[in-house]
């Protein structure tokens, strides 16, 4: 299965394994990384499920709705890199992404 290197707010870092498939939120949630809260169940209406990505993988992930970009824009931890996991279809493309989870709002 294709790896995702997930590091928490405290930058502890871990290497986990995905079902193609799930969102890159499902992955992370499955695993047990709790701090990712994933409120609305991955709709893209909550904004809790914001990731920072590796900037190599950038251009690898599809691109942005107006709806994610506009949540987003609420929260004060936005980067150039910032994406919403649920938002990110896993898979093979993906192996080895390594995404931080992003500070509270
Ligand atoms: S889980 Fe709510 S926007 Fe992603």
């Amino acid at each position: 299965m294709p790896k995702l290197i997930v590091v928490t707010r405290e930058g502890e870092e871990r290497e986990v394994e995905g079902e193609t498939g799930l969102s890159v939120m499902e992955v992370i949630r499955d695993n047990g990384f709790d701090e990712l809260l994933a409120l609305c169940g991955g709709c893209c209406s909550c904004a809790t499920c914001h990731v920072h990505v590796d900037p190599e993988f950038a251009a690898k992930l599809p691109p942005m709705s107006e709806d994610e970009n506009d949540l987003l824009d609420s929260s004060s931890d936005r980067n150039d890199y910032s994406r919403l996991s649920c938002q990110l279809q896993f898979g093979p493309e993906l192996d080895g992404l390594k995404v931080t989870i992003a500070a509270e709002d």
